[in-house]
């Protein structure tokens, strides 16, 4: 494996993910992790990564310095090559003015590390201080018109340092460099692929399962139903799926995946209607956050009550992935920018998110996957493409995005709504553009006219953004001509609305939901 130690980067998950996109197997460690842990890890190559902090900032984050001597390959980025220096007996300039931005890199020696990248190609910069002088036994391999040690090395040590980010794309040559330092300098080979990821957790499923019987709550989405095809192809029937039916779901979506799961793939899946029990306990209620805590908590009676039904069974099956772990290993550095330290802004209610004390040990064979890593195992075990291609949806569905309280009416009128703005995005081929695209219902009404009579009627907001991790997000810019269309047919289709609406903040300051 690739080794990446976090220093507080917004970068490390990318780094992690790069790797990865070079059939390495990489995984993010806190830059404190003891050296004898380290060892056990056995890497192959240790990548430091950036972060906020100057190495001169009172508690700037350091690593032990044993990793100089373990005598594995090791490239420092922005950060991590001045903490390298810093250690090393060179000097680290504390700057006047941050660069930041895209510079040419001229290279003064291209083997090695810049092996195959191009004079001048773009390198993206993004730092405050630099070094000023080199430790014993380092080069310059590079540099740019305002960093004269753009790029360094110790040969003999394979110690390298860039101070540019070759992990974002707008490094030309950032992939030629990682792929030079993972294949070339730290011999690594290519086999962190999809087919042998499926065998090794199919091996591991088999080790710790055993001929036990395994629960699994299945919501539709693409990481419960990958969860669900590796375990049922792993364990078959020893498996058994619960679907509950919240009734917030769109339209359609429960026979959708009943269908597709137990009809189509014979998986064993136990169908709960819950609708009237969730909806019940929802009326009167107006508080965002009042209404998922209610959804929440009724999910886990229903679970449970449904379980101790079904049961006994040994294991719970969960689809924790990787940047959840590396969340809750609790690496986010309290930095001086804030950067990646958690703050509640909604309490989120995963379908499958339940409690720890929970009376189950867990399987968790997707863990060490990112979420395009696990859209490629999905594809791979034959979960159809609308599938694996999905947009994400909410645990509380369609009861967050129902201003105010929730009755049967507005259930109706946002599930025809919701189907019509889907629809038309994907006859416009926008579907796989866009990050997430559904209707809001507003609960107050506004005043129209359709044929010769006045109405009274609810508004529909249409909702369309594109974001890389849902943690920032832009409105899509969606044609007039499609808007049109949707609008139209919204308000001659769906009984209950005059009026459509487009959405067009940006996230921060708004969130991609409505609550
Ligand atoms: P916000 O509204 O916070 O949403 O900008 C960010 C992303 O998270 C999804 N979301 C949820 N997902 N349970 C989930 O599993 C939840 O309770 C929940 N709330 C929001 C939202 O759809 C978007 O993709």
């Amino acid at each position: 494996a690739i080794v990446i130690l976090d220093f507080g980067s917004q970068y490390s998950e990318l780094i992690a993910r790069r790797v990865r996109e070079k059939n390495v197997y990489s995984l993010i460690v806190k830059h404190t992790i003891d050296i004898n842990e380290l060892r056990l890890i056995k890497p192959k190559g240790i990548i430091l990564s950036g972060g906020p902090n100057s190495v001169y900032d009172e508690g700037a984050p350091l690593c032990d310095p044993g990793i100089w001597d373990l005598g594995v390959p090791i490239i420092g980025i922005c950060y991590g090559m001045q903490l390298m220096v810093h250690q090393l007996g060179g000097l680290v300039k504390i700057a006047k003015q941050a660069e930041y931005g895209k510079a040419p890199l001229k290279i003064s020696n291209s083997t090695h590390l810049l092996a195959k990248v191009y004079q001048d190609s773009t390198v993206w910069m993004s730092h405050g201080d630099s070094c000023e002088s080199l430790p014993e036994g380092f080069i310059r391999l590079a540099c740019t018109n305002n960093t004269p040690d753009a790029a360094i090395a110790n040969l003999e040590r394979q110690l390298y340092g860039v101070q540019f980010h070759p992990e974002v794309v707008h490094s030309t040559y950032g992939m030629v460099i990682i792929a030079n330092f993972i294949y070339n300098i730290c011999g690594c080979e290519p086999n962190w692929t999809t087919e042998i990821f499926i065998e090794e957790a199919m091996n591991q499923i088999r080790y710790q399962v055993g001929d036990k019987r395994v629960l699994l709550a299945l919501s539709g989405g693409v990481d419960s139903s990958t969860l669900a095809f590796l375990l049922h192809r792993t364990i078959g029937n020893q498996l058994t799926c619960m679907f509950i039916d919240q009734g917030f779901m769109r339209k359609g979506e429960p026979e959708f995946l009943m269908d597709l799961f137990e009809r189509k793939f014979h998986l064993q899946v136990h169908y709960i209607n819950a609708r009237e029990r969730f909806i019940s306990k929802l009326s009167g209620i107006f508080d965002p956050e009042e209404k998922r805590k209610i959804i929440g908590t009724e999910f886990i009676r229903v679970f449970e009550e449904e379980s101790k039904r079904l049961g006994p069974f040994d294991y719970l099956a969960q689809g924790t992935l990787y940047p959840d772990v590396i969340e809750s290993a609790g690496i986010n550095l309290d930095s001086k920018s804030g950067e990646r330290v958690a703050v509640k802004i909604k309490s989120h209610h995963n379908v499958g998110g339940l409690p720890k004390d929970l009376q189950f040990k867990l399987v968790e064979p997707l863990r060490r996957l990112f979420k395009d890593e696990v859209r490629q195992v999905g594809r791979r075990l034959g979960l159809p493409e609308e599938i694996v291609c999905r947009h994400p949806f909410p645990g509380p569905g369609l009861a967050i995005r129902i201003l105010g309280d929730v009755t049967h009416e507005k259930l109706n009128i946002l599930r025809d709504a919701d189907f019509i703005v889907r629809e038309e995005i994907k006859k416009g081929g926008l579907y796989s553009n866009i990050w997430q695209a559904f209707a809001v219902l507003l609960p107050v009404r506004s005043v129209g006219v359709m044929g010769d009579k006045r109405t009274y009627a609810f508004p529909i907001v249409i909702r369309c953004v594109s974001s890389e991790d849902g943690m920032t997000a832009d409105w899509s810019r969606l044609p007039y001509d499609l808007l049109e269309c949707i609008s139209n047919r919204i308000v001659n289709e769906v009984k209950g609305v005059n009026r459509v609406v487009f959405d067009v903040t940006s996230k921060p300051p708004g969130t991609i939901e409505w609550e």
